[in-house]
């Protein structure tokens, strides 16, 4: 494993990350699926790190639906979708940070290390916006750049980039199965946040970001 020492910058995946947002995007395509008359038990878990139109493709998919809609049609679902999700995060503010997150990167400003970061989401400026702590995060990649989705390393390395350091340099925190599989393939350490089966390739577990700390991490890789 790549030495503590040598960290200098820290990736971070958005929902469910830093703001417990994991829920409203589970429950506004929950929204579309009903609509849909798709059954997809384990939607929320399924959709985590994917993108939107990639999310959508999976819907429809696990209904038999994949041949029913034009690109067009398909364009709108995922529109309503978004609208479903946009209302749910209206009143977002600083309280849906979630704990120690706050801490950690005052923690990790204070000492000096690289932050960006690597979320599909294209709503996460608006998010960041909300939850006061878009000045940690102005250097993010923009996902509308990317040729490739997680698990696809594209959106880490470029995370790395940002912060002028290679991608051993570098730990990505990620709540997504897909996202620790991107962090690896990108070379980079990843910390798993969330259930340490679902996350097992990640490696770091945590199961909350609670125990997110430099103190916790360095321990984890001695
Ligand atoms: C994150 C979430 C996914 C979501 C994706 C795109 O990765 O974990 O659940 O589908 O962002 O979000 P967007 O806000 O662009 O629809
Ligand atoms: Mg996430």
């Amino acid at each position: 494993m790549v030495k503590f020492t040598d960290i200098k910058g820290f990736i971070f995946d958005l929902d469910g990350v830093v703001t417990d947002t994991s829920r409203y995007h589970a429950k506004a395509w929950g929204q579309l699926a009903d609509k849909l008359g798709v059954d997809y038990p384990g939607l929320g878990d399924a959709v985590k790190g994917i993108s939107r139109m990639d999310a959508l493709e999976m819907i429809l998919k696990k209904g038999g639906l994949e041949n029913n809609y034009s690109e067009a049609e398909k364009e709108a679902l995922a529109a309503e979708k978004n609208a479903n999700y946009v209302n749910l995060i209206q009143n977002m503010s600083a309280k849906d940070i979630l704990p120690g997150m706050a801490d950690f990167l005052a923690e990790l400003k204070d000492k000096g290390y690289g932050i960006s970061l690597a979320s599909a989401s294209k709503n996460a400026p608006k998010i960041l916006e909300k939850i006061g702590l878009s000045d940690y995060f102005t250097k993010a990649v923009d996902p509308a750049t990317l040729k490739y989705g997680k698990p696809d390393p594209e959106i880490f390395i470029k995370g790395a980039q940002l912060l002028d350091l290679m991608p051993a340099q570098c730990i990505g925190l990620e709540d997504a199965a897909a996202g620790i599989a991107g962090i690896n393939a990108a070379g980079e350490t990843s910390v798993g946040i969330g259930d340490p089966e679902l996350l097992h390739d990640a490696t770091i577990n945590f199961t909350d970001t609670s125990q997110v700390s430099l103190a916790n991490i360095e321990k984890a890789m001695q």
